[in-house]
């Protein structure tokens, strides 16, 4: 079982990026975290980040047949791109969305989710433990009903 794990836009600057809302772990640690979850898993992880939407759309339309699942972080693309929950659901690859922080608790427009209506579920406030609860979930998913 191979999962993609895709990052949106500003996540490169984890670690230094607003610590009091995302955290000190950088997106290496994040990435470092889901190898171990997903060995454990007994699964594949490939993981992509870019800060753009249309490379985010491209790399899930490339991945069509290679990847069984995804969990995405669309950064703040989830509030506003049409773009990516159209490839989301273009593809029809099983998608779980996360986000660092708790979105719901945040300026009012992050409660605004577009992306996520594509997405099997969305796990939102837990940090690094959102993208390994994440992974947990969808890998139970796809192992029960794919
Ligand atoms: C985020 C939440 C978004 O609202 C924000 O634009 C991000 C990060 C999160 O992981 O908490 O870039 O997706």
């Amino acid at each position: 079982m191979r999962i993609g794990i895709v990052n949106g836009p500003n996540l490169r600057l984890l670690g230094r990026r607003e610590p009091e809302i995302y955290g000190t772990a950088t997106l290496d640690d994040i990435c470092e975290a889901l190898r171990t979850k997903a060995a454990e898993l007994g699964v594949e992880v490939d993981f992509f980040q870019s800060d753009s939407e249309g490379e985010i759309c491209a790399k899930l339309g490339d991945m069509v047949d290679q990847w069984d699942g995804v969990v995405i972080n669309p950064a703040a693309y989830t509030h506003s791109s049409l773009a990516i929950q159209d490839a989301l659901k273009g593809t029809r690859i099983p998608t779980v969305e996360v986000h660092l922080s708790n979105v719901f608790r945040r300026e009012s427009i992050r409660s605004n989710m577009v992306t996520t209506a594509a997405c099997l579920g969305v796990i939102s406030g837990f940090g690094t433990n959102s993208y390994l609860l994440a992974l947990e979930a969808l890998v139970h998913f796809l192992r029960m009903y794919k």
